[in-house]
């Protein structure tokens, strides 16, 4: 069981881990051996229990098992450590569970659950799932589950078992995927296919709000309420390659796939308190400094200055502090004037781009404070900075940069208005309106993707052969549409520009004619009146109108040729999902061109030279 569970864990090793664990039920004794590191620190603790074994002392793990479960954790609620990783349990070690995602309302389920008498030895949400189903125990671990799986919100999956029925595994999900893998005698339940490839290609794939049910006999997949489901078992026949790609035919797809997770992340434990945000976390910068910035400044590189480009208006917009941009490249170089009161950001998924590190070194020695919003723990950029805020988007694989981004577009929102609850800038009913708005991100980026694929195929279909793409937008629009043009040129290998569309007239019109598709980011806004005029423009010079509108803007479509509605959000808010149909058609394009889009030519996914 022990190497089962460990085989299982190396297959999802893709995903990057800064802590792993297993527990197993063995001799009528369960046990939870956790480790600090990658698998291998794992390994090493469990042949520790071998060794120990030779000299009489059988560690549980070690003892011939029939029922595990196994996790490996990238951190995002509760530092890096071993009471954090999983597998967590109940105060008397009976109930022990794995758990992916969030559980929002973690708090207030825990405050009750102390008061209850329950010991808590962990800082994760996930503790708490395990503290419920104890609670709810009487001799039937499904139904100890159905009872806790109806009081827990939030974006999540997980797979308990007990002591009391050693032969069970019980799991259940909400929105995190679960899928099952049947055997002879013996049943599987993990994240993602390649977990239990070697075992068995028959799967079942149980759906959101549902309830799995695994004896060594069978599978029993029921609804919340305890309806029973049929499920038929279907049969995968992928490889080992593929399955990693999580049935997705490449990296980038399953990572776009993955943003209202990466988002649900990076957003929940900030925004719990409902009416603001926390970020008064481990490494953040003391909020005194926050609080009295006099200018802000950004640098980044590629997607990432994009991104900043979108925290720019939300900081000027809601924190009301002067921000400047700058290509990280550019700004070591000018001599900037910048030094104490400055708060200078670098925002880098890797945390390892050379250019952005010079950047901030070079402001830390001027005596500005340096921020560092990352997705990379124990990056270079974390150790350089005086504060790290970081984004929760796991790894990345795909060159292009997707979740990453939607990510760092959310880490800007939370700074933004945490600051302007600090400096008082915004009325407090906006900001809890705001909060709001970004805890509903998650669900609008799931609508978008399901919305907005097939149709960026058929429109790919009409424009993989262009030779040059346009691309305009404006306000926290024209970012979206860089990023969007960016997303093309990188793994399509098509000629792009991205303009402001008022300065379309000023040159850049004159690229225009029939053969040029002019991608048109119009979604709500204060400016839409404008940028449609600037459609106008395009379709009167014979350019072919992509346009990216919020749904029931009916204004738009007429001034179109092909058009796709994403969900309204606040329209500060909407670049985040603006973006999402810029990415699927991007990739549509580049795949209709027979392209690698994991691994662009002439790329790389880190950039530590100059
Ligand atoms: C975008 O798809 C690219 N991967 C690239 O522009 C990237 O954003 C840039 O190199 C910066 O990387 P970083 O976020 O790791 O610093």
């Amino acid at each position: 069981m022990r190497e089962l569970l460990l085989a299982g864990l190396s297959k999802l090793e893709y995903r990057g881990y800064d802590s792993a664990g297993i527990s197993v039920i063995a001799d009528g004794q369960i046990e939870a051996v956790r480790a600090v590191g990658n698998l291998s620190a794992l390994e090493t603790k469990l042949s520790g229990a071998a060794a120990a074994r030779q000299n009489g002392a059988v560690a549980v793990a070690q003892k011939p098992a029939t029922t595990g479960i196994g996790h490996t954790r990238w951190a995002t609620h509760g530092r890096v450590s071993e009471e954090n990783a999983h597998p967590h349990f109940d105060s008397d070690d009976r109930v022990h569970v794995v758990v992916n995602g969030i559980v929002e309302n973690y708090m207030a389920l825990k405050e009750r659950l102390l008061g209850e008498g329950c010991v808590f030895t962990s800082e994760t949400d996930a503790e708490v799932i395990a503290h419920l189903i104890a609670a709810h125990y009487r001799d039937d671990l499904a139904e100890a589950v159905r009872l806790a799986f109806g009081e827990l919100e939030g974006h999540y999956a997980f797979v308990a078992m007990s002591l009391e029925q050693p032969d069970l595994l019980v799991g259940a999900r909400k929105e995190c995927p679960l899928i099952v893998g049947r055997g002879e005698g013996e049943q599987f339940v993990a994240s993602a296919v390649p977990a239990f490839l070697s075992e068995t290609r028959d799967v079942q794939y149980v759906e959101n709000g549902e309830i799995v049910v695994l004896r060594p006999e069978g599978v029993e997949i029921m609804t919340g309420d305890g309806a029973e489901v049929q499920r038929g078992v279907e049969q995968v026949d992928w490889d080992q390659e593929t399955a990693e790609k999580g049935g997705y035919d490449t990296f980038m797809l399953k990572e776009i796939h993955e943003q209202a997770d990466a988002v649900a992340d990076t957003i929940f434990d900030r925004t719990a308190r409902g009416d603001g945000v926390d970020l008064d976390e481990e490494g953040a910068l003391d909020e005194s400094i926050l609080k009295d910035v006099k200018r802000i400044v950004v640098v980044a590189c590629g997607t990432a200055y994009h991104a900043g480009l979108i925290g720019r208006y939300a900081l000027e917009e809601w924190a009301r502090v002067p921000v400047e941009m700058d290509i990280a490249s550019e700004y070591r170089y000018r001599n900037p004037v910048v030094g104490p009161g400055d708060l200078v950001i670098g925002v880098s998924q890797s945390g390892e781009t050379a250019d952005t590190l010079a950047a901030m070194r070079l402001a830390r020695e001027r005596g500005a404070t340096v921020l560092a919003i990352t997705n990379t723990r124990g990056s270079q950029a974390t150790r350089d900075a005086d504060g790290v805020l970081y984004t929760r988007a796991g790894l990345e694989i795909g060159v292009a940069a997707t979740k990453t981004f939607v990510c760092q577009v959310a880490v800007m929102y939370l700074l933004a208005l945490r600051l302007a609850e600090l400096r008082g800038t915004l009325e407090p009913a906006r900001i809890a309106e705001l909060v709001a708005e970004l805890k509903r991100l998650p669900h609008c980026i799931d609508e978008t993707i399901e919305r907005c694929e097939s149709q960026a195929e058929e429109i790919a279909k009409t424009c993989w052969d262009a030779e040059f793409f346009f691309y305009i937008g404006r306000h926290v629009g024209l970012p979206v549409a860089l990023e969007g043009a960016l997303k093309l040129k990188e793994i399509s290998y098509i000629s792009t520009d991205a303009y402001a569309a008022g300065e379309m007239k000023h040159g850049p019109i004159a690229l225009l004619d029939e053969a040029t598709p002019v991608v048109c980011v119009a979604t709500r806004s204060p400016v839409l009146d404008k940028l449609i005029s600037n459609m106008q423009e395009a379709r009167a010079r014979g350019a072919r109108v992509i346009a990216v509108a919020t749904e029931g803007d009916g204004e738009v479509e007429p001034h179109s040729d092909a058009s796709i509605a994403v969900p309204a959000t606040d329209w500060m808010l909407q670049p985040i999902i603006a973006v999402i149909p810029l990415q699927l058609l991007a990739y549509a394009v580049a795949r209709s061109r027979g392209l690698n889009v994991d691994q662009p030519r002439n790329l790389a996914k880190t950039v530590t030279v100059e």
